[in-house]
Formats: C-alpha cells, structure tokens, sequence
C-alpha cells in the first residue's frame, strides 16, 4: 500500500487477537497495535489532528514555532510531524525524560528546552514546565501551543482509533479497554461510542497516584499513563467503569503480554492488561473485547523489561507472569 508521505502512513493499526494471553477466556478478546504508528504511539494521531486543525484556523503558518511540554509519546509524535510539515518544535521537558527519548527528539530535529528544578511553589515539574511554555511563548514571536491536555483536536483524532475497531468488527464492539492521562483517547472513543449507540461499556485504566478520577497524588515509576492533575479534557461519565493499576502491575501485564503473545508494548498496555484480569470475571460470555495499547515496548527496555530494574523494585516477581496459576491475581487496588 503505497503511502503518500509519512503522515498518511498514521492510523490503520491492526487489530490483533490474542488467544494465548488468558487461555479461559469465555469471550473474544482483541489488542489494537497502536505501536505501529510510525512514530511508535497513538499520540501520532493527536499530534497530526491538533497540528492539521491549527493550520486550517490559519493559527499556524511556515514560521511558526510550536512549543509543547512533553517528554514521551506526544513530543515524539509532534517532532515527526514538524519534521515533515518543516516547523521548528521546541519540546519542554525535565530532568526525567530518558536519555533514548531525549535522543529520539533530536534525531527528528525537535529543540529541547530542559527543565531542572521543580515550581518554587508546588515543588512539582510539571507547573514547572508550564511556566517555561508559557515563557517561551511570550519571548518568541508567532510560536504556538498545541496543549494536548486541553485541545479538542486530541479527542477528537480517536474518532479515527474507535472507528477502525468497530470497522474491523463489524460493530461488535462489547468492551472497550483505554488507558488514560490526557484522557484524549478515553474522550474520543467513548463519546464516539456514545453518539453511535452502540452501548459498549467502557473501562479506563488509570495509574495509583494518578488524580484523573479522585484520589491522592503519589509518585509513580512508570511513565505515560495517569496524571499528576486533572486535564481539562476530562469530562465525568465518560467511563462505564474505572481501574486503578500500580506500577508492578504494568510490568506483570506487559511481560504476559511478551511472553504469551509475542507482543512488545508500553507500560500503559500492561496496565491494561492486568486491569482486564481483574475485571474478566464479570466480562459475559460471548462478548467481544478490545484492549488500546498505547506505544511500543521498546522505550521500556531499560525499566519494564530489565529483571534487574524489576528486582530492584519490586523484588523476586517473575513468578507472577511466569505462572498460570498467578493469571487471576487482581490489581493491588482497583474500585
Ligand atoms: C504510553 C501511554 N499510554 C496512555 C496514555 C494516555 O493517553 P491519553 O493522553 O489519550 O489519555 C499516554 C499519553 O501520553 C501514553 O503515552
């Protein structure tokens, strides 16, 4: 299939069936692959959206400069498009970034603009990185902030992601698993899902210490998924259920995954894996199941995927995705 540039190539992921994850499944259950976007993650799709809309409001031209505060997925994904589209990108991130996407950015020609230390006030980066886009914008001349947390554009591009499931399932869709932060995808699909009447329940699978859904703020190990405040995308209802998952749960959910399926997901993908054990229970037979996994495993491979890393943090686990017997252990804590 012959693409025009990079960008078209975006989209169209597969849906896989995953036969060997939980061998007792009483239904159907399906993993769609955003990792094969081509810059890796389904924030491909948002990146392009928010970009495409700013340039048809006339808000973007040749020279602007797009300034964005990301360290993972969404700078990745906005770097590619710059790139093709030829625009300056300035990425804000801070000292937690990992060096491999540090380096991912640069190879694509995005400037990087490091935060240090944390906001005087709240003591986190984030508010931190906030203020320096917000610097930023005011000093450079035409720049412009996509701001995946409040940009209808990001939503907006998962009409596309719930689209492509319900075409190739011929609108058999019962549940929908959906990893969230900005909640970007967990909005695009569930409204989607909403307007069709198709009434497929939705479950958003959200980090421990994450405040998306309430709850105390902790820190957390694993990047991507869950959010250190509420996005102002988030909208209430929008999940027929939610699950809360830690970060061992991540690596138990994407070292089944590897193992059992041969796929090499993010951290996010595991989590979701390891909230569809806790809930598959309650699942009915003969329904029809999709699990979004947000990225490729490769950018974990010095965490998620390193046993050292693991038993420095979590101890001796490897039983727990090497044995069947461990399959219906639930999350640590879910509600
Ligand atoms: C790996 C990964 N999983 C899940 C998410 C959550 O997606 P959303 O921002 O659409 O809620 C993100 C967002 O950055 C991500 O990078």
């Amino acid at each position: 299939m012959i693409k025009p540039n990079i960008l078209s190539a975006v989209g169209n992921t597969p849906l896989v069936e995953l036969t060997k994850l939980y061998p007792d499944l009483h239904f159907r259950l399906f993993g769609k692959i955003e990792a094969l976007n081509p810059g890796g993650s389904m924030k491909d799709r948002a990146a392009i959206s928010m970009l495409e809309r700013a340039v048809a409001a006339g808000r973007i031209d040749d020279d602007t400069v797009i300034i964005e505060s990301s360290s993972g997925n969404m700078g990745i994904g906005l770097a590619q498009a710059c790139s093709y589209l030829g625009l300056r990108l300035i990425c804000v991130v801070d000292a937690k970034t990992t060096t491999q996407n540090l380096n991912i950015l640069r190879a694509y020609g995005s400037e990087i603009s490091l935060v240090a230390d944390p906001d005087p006030a709240t003591g986190e980066l984030l508010p931190a990185r906030l203020n320096r886009v917000r610097a930023l914008l005011s000093t450079i001349e035409n720049s412009y902030w996509p701001n995946q947390y409040a940009n209808e554009s990001n939503p907006l591009a998962h009409h596309g992601t719930v689209q492509e499931i319900l075409t190739d399932l011929d609108d058999n869709l019962d549940y929908l698993f959906c990893a969230t932060s900005t909640c970007g995808t967990l909005r695009g699909c569930a409204e989607y899902l909403r307007d069709r009447g198709l009434g497929t329940k939705v479950i958003a699978v959200d980090a421990i210490g994450s405040v998306i859904f309430g709850g105390r703020k902790a820190a957390r190990l694993i990047p991507g998924h869950g959010s250190g405040i509420v996005p102002q995308l988030y909208v209430p209802n929008l999940a027929d259920r939610f699950v809360r998952v830690s970060d061992l749960d991540c690596v138990i959910g994407c070292r089944r995954l590897v193992k059992r399926e041969a796929i090499l997901a993010g951290g996010s993908a595991g989590g979701v894996v390891s909230a569809l054990a806790r809930v598959k229970g309650d699942i009915p037979a003969g329904a029809t199941c999709v699990m979004i996994f947000p990225d490729r495993g490769e950018r974990y491979l010095d965490t998620i995927y390193d046993d050292e890393w693991v038993a420095e943090h979590f101890g001796d686990v490897s039983h727990l995705w090497e044995s069947v017997e461990e399959e219906n252990r639930e999350c640590v804590m879910a509600i």
